[in-house]
């Protein structure tokens, strides 16, 4: 079976978030299934300069204002189709915005190419290449499906994967006349939405089938409160909603061959992580010593409670705990996690940034990794964590409920627990999470049998892409009927 895949990020080449992640691996897991996946991404800089053959297999004179080709190229084990724009992705920057952060003014513009040319293949445009799937990512890649249906790719079973539905690629009806669609494609069962184009919303709305990235988001995202707008559209599609939670690529991820860590360890060799701990205290500037080590590996936003964490920052210090916080984002988090360090130094460290290096090392020395989201539609770094033994403590909504198992009293009895959970969303919830996480963590014979638990569970992409599989089979079943 062959699959098209679209997506604005993949890794190893270019990442800003989960959505990397899993576009750069769950092909890989797919192939053992029988599923050979190509990969369309955005010429960028980065991605331009990651293969060497440059050999077209498709040209455009013009798309969306300026000359493009499509390569073909091999990069690991991803089969990528790169999309050489330079008028749209030959920026310095990331891939949505300026070095300032900014995002692009066009960037509408940008990803309607992108899935354009997405449309255009699975109409037939590469020489003997069809695929059989289209499964887009998120909004910058959903205008693939509106292209598909009002042109020449109606009948091609396509997916979509919402990986956050707070995203959405909301622009005024001005670009309308620009997308090049026909005008009817500007109407409630197209692309229109609140009197202007959603991108996402278009893809939800021609989607074969709408795939999220846990099943405890797949139902959230149906109320009001984690719905975003989108909840009377997600209900509609109900029948063809599916929550598939995201594993991890346990290659890149796997303590016992991390190349990133000072010391590798497996489960049998726990008390080999004592070297990380020791590079993680020296980077964050924190004390050396034998208190629990909590770690912060994140966007610092709204989305993820940072500032719920920010706020019991002193009690949590006061509590016995030290902080390393890794992370970017929202300007005045940083501001106040700054302030927090220094208040405490020695107890609470901050490196702002983005550093997969580092990330490594923190969940292969710290204790716990706390992540307090207010939404989060999977969430990657508690798995990390579960295969780090690095445990999670997490705040009890969507893929972070359906991954962790709650350390109660039943569950550490049983020899079940795997992390910590809490709700609701507040700063006295998380603290009295962090206070059980402390006692527990002076129980070593209770500690590391939570941390092994976690680093037993199956958080592999074998369950999920074997469900991707089905998935689509179920969708050629449904176009041959
Ligand atoms: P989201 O995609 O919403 O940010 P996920 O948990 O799904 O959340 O994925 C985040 C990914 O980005 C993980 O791989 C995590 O390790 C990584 N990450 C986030 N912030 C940083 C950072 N500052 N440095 C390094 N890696 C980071
Ligand atoms: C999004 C979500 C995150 C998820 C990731 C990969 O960024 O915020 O929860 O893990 O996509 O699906």
């Amino acid at each position: 079976m062959q699959v098209l895949a679209v997506t604005p990020e993949i890794f190893p080449l270019i990442k800003t978030g989960g959505l990397a992640d899993v576009t750069g691996a769950l092909p890989v897991a797919l192939a053992k299934h029988g599923v050979a996946t190509r990969t369309l991404v955005p010429g960028y800089p980065v991605v331009m300069a990651a293969f060497k053959k440059k050999k077209p297999v498709h040209q455009y004179a013009g798309l969306h204002g300026g000359k493009a080709a499509v390569h073909a190229a091999r990069v690991g084990e991803l089969d990528l189709l790169v999309l050489e724009a330079p008028h749209l992705f030959d920026r310095v920057g990331g891939p949505y915005g300026d070095a300032g952060g900014k995002d692009w003014p066009d960037n509408w513009r940008r990803f309607a190419a992108l899935s354009h040319v997405g449309a255009d293949i699975a109409a037939g445009a590469l020489t003997g290449y069809r695929p059989d799937i289209v499964h887009v990512h998120d909004w910058q890649a959903a205008m693939t499906l509106a292209y598909m249906r009002f042109g020449d790719a109606v009948g091609v079973p396509s997916v979509i994967t919402v990986h956050n539905l707070a995203f959405q690629g909301q622009f005024g009806a001005a670009i309308f006349s620009e997308l090049g669609l026909p005008p009817r494609a500007m109407a409630l069962d197209g692309v229109e939405y609140y009197g202007g184009v959603g991108f996402l919303k278009a893809g939800l709305q021609a989607a074969w089938a709408i795939t999220t990235v846990s099943p405890t988001y797949a139902q959230e995202i149906r109320t009001p409160q984690f719905g975003m707008g989108l909840d009377g559209l997600v209900n509609s599609r109900a029948a063809d909603l599916h929550g598939i939670v995201n594993g991890i690529d346990v290659d890149i991820w796997n303590p016992a061959a991390d190349p990133h860590l000072a010391s590798r360890y497996t489960r049998t060799t726990l008390a080999a992580r004592k070297p990380n701990r020791r590079v993680v205290e020296q980077r964050f500037g924190l004390d050396r010593d034998d208190s629990p080590l909590i770690c912060v590996v994140s966007r610092l936003t709204w989305q993820k409670g940072m500032d719920v964490l920010a706020a019991v920052l002193d009690e949590i210090v006061a509590a016995g705990a030290r902080l390393a916080v890794l992370g970017s984002g929202d300007a005045g988090l940083e501001g106040a996690l700054h302030a927090a360090a220094a208040r405490h130094p020695g107890r609470v460290g901050v490196v702002v940034g983005y550093d997969e290096a580092l990330s490594h090392v923190m969940q292969g020395g710290c204790d716990g990794i706390v992540i307090p989201s207010r939404f989060e539609p999977c969430g990657l770094t508690q798995l990390y964590g579960l295969r780090y033994g690095c445990v999670p403590l997490v705040a009890r909504t969507g893929g972070l409920a359906d991954t962790i198992i709650d350390a109660n009293e039943a569950a550490v009895s049983a020899g079940v627990a795997t992390g910590l959970q809490f709700a609701p969303e507040s700063g006295a919830a998380l603290l009295h999470a962090v206070r059980r996480m402390i006692a527990l963590h002076a129980d070593k014979a209770v500690w590391s049998t939570i941390q092994k638990q976690g680093m037993k569970a199956d958080v592999s992409w074998d369950g999920s892409a074997a469900k991707y599989a089905g998935l689509y089979k179920s969708l050629l079943a449904r176009k041959a009927a």
